[in-house]
């Protein structure tokens, strides 16, 4: 009930509904994209932990020609342009599904915005998150171009530094951010890979 309230009164939820975007976590993408323009012409995109589709909707808008492939493990409704697949991404037979609704091509751009079930346990969400993160970024070894970039959502706390150590070592810039809808009481923050090594 009062999260309920929190959402309602939430500026960017409110935005999200008038501008007919299905979640807020859009507003996150739109600052960090404006910034680091991730969305070239001929991209091609993997979002992960895609639902309820905001990120897909942003880059439907924005990637005039590329491919983008969307992935959760809950079902999405379509949006133009997107070729979604309902599955786990760690699992391979996803991984292979994305690769082959790419062309058989590495993708360009891997955006994540991936976010386990919070039990409430603070340090066991972060290391579980952080988890996520790592193994993502491992997977971008197999799925992204040398000079790739690689955007994932992962939560400050326990094994946050060795993530970012695993990144360095992936890629030859690394930036943290945290776009303003990003709720400031929340432990997450956006890291960015450029460059893959
Ligand atoms: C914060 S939401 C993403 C919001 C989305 N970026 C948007 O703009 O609408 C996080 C998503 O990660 C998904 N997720 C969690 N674990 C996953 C996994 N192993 N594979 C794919 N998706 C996963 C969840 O189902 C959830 O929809």
């Amino acid at each position: 009930m009062h999260w309920r309230k929190n959402q309602t009164e939430d500026v960017y939820y409110q935005k999200a509904k008038e501008d007919g975007y299905r979640s807020r976590a859009i507003y996150k993408l739109i600052e960090i994209d404006d910034k680091y323009k991730l969305v070239k012409p001929n991209s091609m995109i993997l979002d992960i932990g895609s639902a309820p589709g905001s990120w897909s909707q942003l880059v439907s808008k924005r990637l005039k020609s590329g491919n983008c492939v969307a992935v959760d493990i809950h079902p999405m409704t379509d949006i133009a342009n997107i070729n979604f697949i309902c599955g786990d991404i760690f699992h391979e037979k996803v991984l292979e599904k994305a690769l082959e609704l790419n062309q058989n091509q590495k993708f360009t751009l891997v955006i994540s915005d991936i976010a386990p079930t919070v039990s409430g346990i603070k340090d066991a969400d972060v290391l579980r998150s952080v988890g996520m993160a790592e193994e993502l970024c491992e997977i971008c070894n197999e799925l992204l171009v040398i000079n790739g970039s690689f955007l994932t959502k992962v939560f400050q706390g326990p094994g946050f530094d060795d993530f970012l150590k695993l990144m360095r070592r992936s890629f030859k810039t690394v930036r943290i951010t945290k776009p303003s809808a990003s709720r400031p009481e929340s432990r997450e923050v956006y890291v960015l890979g450029q460059l893959k090594r």
